[in-house]
């Protein structure tokens, strides 16, 4: 069974070299960037195309890219009724795609997280896609060794799914943010109240800095609202969190 992995960023290293180790299976790579391009064939040993266009009879296409945009021209790019499996993280609009639906697809969304191999590619993960294509990811599952710790569910579920587990955190780490800032100038330190209060086996307070940082959650969360617009309560925090940006470069989130 031949893989093609497109787009071998974080997410579709760890999906390439995780393939290469299960027998039966020839990967292959996509990838724009040339450097990344150079390193993928040097140290995981894939043959690497700059486009989907370049490569011939692959069975299975795993989607690791970034940007909805370059999901949807890969498709556009991809021969008639494909198997592709997007492990990207997706707004629920992707769903509706003329492009996508072109294909078999299935939406099989990571939890991978940098240098913790208990999540790595492989970890209970959702992989949806419709009833009429169980079977024919059933086997491509057990053919790269990961039916076992998947669970089938509805495509919309299997994307809502990522998109709210990014929301719930993006939201717990507000709550304990606005503890600490609630904190400020009373008798309570913030840490000390927090590890008191996580001793409790059902409540675990995240750490606070300045709030929620980088890329991926932020994305997430303006997908989620996209998904769940009457969620006010997600709209609060976002504006709670973008709030804490303005404060945190005018020097008064430690104040
Ligand atoms: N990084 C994480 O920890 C993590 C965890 C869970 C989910 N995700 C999700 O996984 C997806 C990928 O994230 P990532 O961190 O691996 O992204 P990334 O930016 O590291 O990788 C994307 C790669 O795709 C390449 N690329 C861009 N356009 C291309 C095209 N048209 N054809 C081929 N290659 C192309 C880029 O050069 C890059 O190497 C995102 O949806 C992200 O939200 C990431």
């Amino acid at each position: 069974m031949k893989v093609a992995v497109v787009g071998l960023g974080s997410i579709g290293w760890a999906v390439a070299e995780y393939l290469r180790t299960q027998p039966g299976i020839t990967v292959c790579g996509v990838e724009v960037n040339a450097t990344r391009a150079g390193k993928a064939i040097a140290k995981i040993g894939i043959e690497v195309a700059r486009s989907v266009q370049a490569l011939d009879d692959i069975d299975f296409y795993s989607i690791c890219l970034y940007t909805p945009e370059s999901i949807i021209e890969t498709c556009a790019a991809m021969p008639e009724v494909s198997r592709v499996v997007v492990e990207s993280t997706v707004p629920m609009r992707l769903l509706g795609s003329k492009y996508l639906n072109r294909h078999r697809m299935a939406f099989f969304p990571h939890r991978w997280m940098e240098g913790d191999p208990e999540h790595g590619v492989r970890q209970a993960r959702l992989f949806g896609c419709d009833q009429q294509d169980v079977l024919l990811f059933d086997d491509y599952l057990k053919s790269i060794g990961l039916r076992d710790v998947v669970q089938f569910v509805d495509k919309p579920v299997a994307v809502a799914s990522k998109l709210t587990e990014n929301a719930h955190r993006y939201m717990e780490i507000v709550l304990a943010q606005e503890l600490k800032l609630a904190c400020r100038g009373g008798n309570i330190q913030f840490e000390a109240l927090r590890q008191a209060v996580n001793t409790k086996w059902n409540i675990d307070i995240k750490e606070a800095r300045y709030g929620v940082g980088g890329h991926c959650l932020p994305k997430d969360m303006h997908w989620f609202i996209e998904a769940f617009p009457s969620h006010s309560l997600a709209r609060v925090f976002r504006a709670l969190n973008e709030s804490y940006i303005t404060r945190e470069v005018d020097g008064k989130m430690d104040e």
